[in-house]
């Protein structure tokens, strides 16, 4: 079965067609960063504009590029939730109508759970139980894993996310949107040791994370800098290793307490290169397996969306083939998507 993908939860259209006997057949996405850039992050409204001229042509461009025809798509996976409420209905409106004229079954699927199976489009793909580690503009959390749908909230960012905390304090030291790839690039000329920033919420046990102390202490620091180019580099590696550490003293005690063997890294922030070192040589150390998947499936995409689709309906996953659509805006990946 080829299952049609669609990411439309944020600045992002993500589409991609997922085929059960090849895999990937291809896919395509349309960032609206420049739309958003002169006003320093996404404006919702123009978010869901764009979405509305974007869809369609790159649904498209994708058959074109797997050089199918439209009739060929059996089932149509569409990112319900969480993200802006407008910018999800506009993929569910369109995934719910060419679903119905096409009439194949159609898809909600839960934009974290997307992240959380990405790694899975790779050629090595981890074995259930995972712990994963999921760190997005939206949300930072670990989770429990057990199979497709079975996931337990080991502990979540209480205030800002990664990716948030990493776009506000980009924000803050002038380097612009989006900010964390801006920031993991400022950092690369900065110097080791000349900062050291705390690591929130590790002197105490549990599995919470708190980033917003450290976006304050890091534009104090910054405030109180000569304000220079490399200070602004200093400051933004500081910041990020100090992100970076939380992170990976967080999933050891996670590993530790679930007893697993294998870490999933997923979501916008898991493209950061020192994210990753830390947590391959953390790995290696710990003696677990990890995966992550390639940089352009880290960040919003229609690929995770077509694979979780076809994984949920191989599985059984309830789908419809009626017109009756919804999205939810706020919508935790531990409630209600259990597979029968
Ligand atoms: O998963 P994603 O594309 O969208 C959400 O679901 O939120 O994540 C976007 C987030 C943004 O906050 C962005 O700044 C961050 O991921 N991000 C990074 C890097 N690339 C993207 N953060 C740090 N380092 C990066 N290289
Ligand atoms: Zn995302």
């Amino acid at each position: 079965m080829i299952v049609l993908g669609i990411e439309s939860s944020c600045d992002e259209t993500g589409i991609a067609l997922y085929d059960s006997d090849r895999g990937l057949l291809a896919h395509t996405l349309h960032s609206q960063i420049e739309l958003h850039a002169q006003y320093g992050g996404v404006v919702p409204e123009l978010a869901s504009r764009d979405h509305i001229h974007r869809a369609i042509p790159l649904i498209e461009e994708v058959l074109k590029q797997a050089g199918i025809e439209k009739s060929a798509i059996g089932g149509v996976a569409y990112t319900a939730g969480p993200g802006l409420i407008g910018a999800l209905l506009v993929g569910a409106a369109i995934g719910r109508s060419i679903a119905y004229g096409l009439g194949v079954p159609a898809i909600e699927i839960h934009h974290m759970e997307g992240h959380l199976l990405a790694p899975m489009l790779e050629e090595a793909q981890p074995e259930f139980p995972f712990v994963a580690l999921l760190v997005s503009g939206g949300h930072t959390m670990l989770v429990d894993v057990q199979s497709v749908g079975e996931y337990e909230i080991l502990g979540e960012s209480l205030d800002d996310a990664a990716g948030e905390a990493f776009d506000k304090t980009a924000k803050m030291l002038g380097l612009g949107y989006p900010g964390g790839p801006i920031l993991a690039k400022c950092a690369e000329s900065g110097e080791q040791g000349i900062y050291k920033f705390p690591r929130p919420m590790t002197d105490r046990p549990g599995l919470d994370f708190s980033f917003s102390g450290l976006k304050t202490f890091t534009l104090n620091t910054w405030n109180r800098s000569d304000k220079s180019e490399q200070d602004r580099a200093n400051v933004s590696l500081a910041f990020q290793d100090a992100v970076v550490d939380t992170l990976a003293i967080k999933c050891k005690r996670a590993m530790q307490q679930t007893g697993h063997d294998t870490l999933v890294l997923a979501g916008g922030v898991s493209a950061n290169k020192g994210l990753r070192e830390k947590l391959s040589q953390f790995a290696e150390e710990q003696g677990f397996k990890l995966f992550y998947p390639r940089p352009e499936f880290c960040t919003d995409n229609g690929a995770m969306i077509a694979y979780a689709g076809y994984l949920r309906m191989s599985r059984g996953g309830s789908n419809s083939e009626d017109l009756t659509f919804s999205a939810t805006p706020r919508w935790p990946i531990d409630s209600g998507l259990k597979l029968a």
